[in-house]
């Protein structure tokens, strides 16, 4: 990545200035939402929202997996085994949700977090698919293919939970309108691998405290994140092993800066979106602080198998600045939907507080760790 793509990662929560956006967002607020608004959420770029990336798929396909074939073919053979072939179906346990009894302020945050969760999902099918497509390497497309079975399963089924609230997202639209992001493959591995291992993370979290607190699913399709989580999982298998194919990737002096880049990049953009939606947490009775720490510190222990470094998040720095993080946005969020001369200077301060804050989480200094042989782990949370 170069320092221009570096800085549009940084400041990209302030580069999407489209009136449809904000109104379609306005929109989404008031929790009464059309199928062509929900795909306009879709569609927005921001430093918040899911994006869709594209990459050198011809230097992907050159990828040789033999320095981890032993565990290469064990995933791959169990990923065609298909264990959720069967799971993304609504069945009995689904039963009626009641959309229009929701509180209309935790409507429209659930709906919302559903979009985003679509929206991340085929992005991931996206771009599986057109690695598929585009490569010739059997062991690499043989992975893509799977994988993008999965994400679509996902963000069909999400869609289909949509559906029951009258709004649908229209994928093929976003397959071809979305912006696409060019990261070149290591970035791809970095932020794929997280975003994987993340997924699995925040599935997982939600789903074990349900489990504990039944009374406060308030949608079936929190029902359904355990074996989800393991789709999730098993990606993030597959890309820490493409990591471990060439060890320059996570050992190189340079390649930790930005390792450390991205977790800070992947983690303080989950906090701030989470921070967003204080009913949806609510509802769920989950500490939205508590959760974010949790899903980090589950996220931290499984990189372990692949990066050499984690963050320090109980440092007296980390907690302060994420919530510098979410005020700066909020602000930057203010000063677009002013407009005119007053919201830009509104933005830009907001801008510069954000940096500011990334800037702090960047340099708490990282946790060193060995990196195991093996990468190879099981689900345990
Ligand atoms: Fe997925
Ligand atoms: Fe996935």
């Amino acid at each position: 990545m170069n320092a221009h793509t570096k800085a549009e990662l940084a400041h990209s929560a302030f580069a999407n200035t489209a009136e449809e956006a904000i109104a379609a967002q306005d929109a989404l607020d008031n929790g009464i939402i059309s199928s062509e608004e929900a795909t306009e959420v879709a569609m927005q770029n921001t430093l918040l929202t899911p994006r869709f990336y594209t990459t050198d798929f011809d230097e992907m396909d050159k990828i040789d997996v033999t320095p981890v074939r032993k565990d290469w073919d064990v995933l791959i053979a169990q990923m065609k085994s298909d264990p959720n072939k069967g799971h993304f179906k609504k069945n009995e346990k689904w039963g009626k949700v009641d959309w229009d009894g929701m509180e209309p302020k935790l409507r429209a945050e659930f709906i919302d977090f559903l979009i985003s969760s679509c929206t991340a999902e085929f992005s991931g099918c996206v771009l599986y698919k057109e690695m598929k497509r585009r490569g010739s390497n059997e062991d690499i497309t043989t992975l893509f293919q799977l994988m993008a079975r999965d994400e679509a399963r996902h963000a069909g089924f999400i869609n289909d939970a949509l559906r029951e609230a009258g709004i649908r997202v229209n994928l093929g639209f976003l397959t071809q309108q979305k912006k696409y992001t060019y990261f070149r493959p290591k970035f791809i591995y970095y932020a794929t691998y997280l975003s994987e291992k993340i997924g699995y993370a925040r599935y997982i979290t939600i789903f074990r405290h349900l489990e504990q607190n039944p009374d406060k699913q308030f949608h079936p399709i929190f029902g359904w994140f355990r074996e989800w989580c393991n789709d999730e999982f098993s990606h993030g298998e597959a890309f820490a092993l493409l990591l471990k194919t060439d060890p320059k990737l996570t050992q190189s002096f340079q390649n930790k800066l930005w390792i450390k880049f991205f977790l800070t990049a992947v983690y303080s953009t989950m906090w701030v979106r989470d921070h967003q939606r204080p009913l949806f947490h609510e509802a769920l009775g989950v500490d939205t602080t508590w959760y974010g720490q949790e899903v980090f510190r589950k996220t931290s222990e499984i990189s372990k198998q692949v990066f050499p470094l984690t963050l320090d998040i109980d440092h007296p720095r980390w907690r302060p600045n994420l919530d510098l993080m979410e005020v700066a946005s909020r602000q930057v969020a203010a000063g677009k939907a002013r407009g005119g001369v007053g919201g830009m200077l509104t933005r830009l301060a907001g801008m510069a507080k954000a940096t500011k804050a990334f800037v702090s989480l960047y340099t708490i200094p990282a946790i060193k760790h060995d990196v195991p042989q093996s990468t190879v782990l099981k689900p345990a949370y």
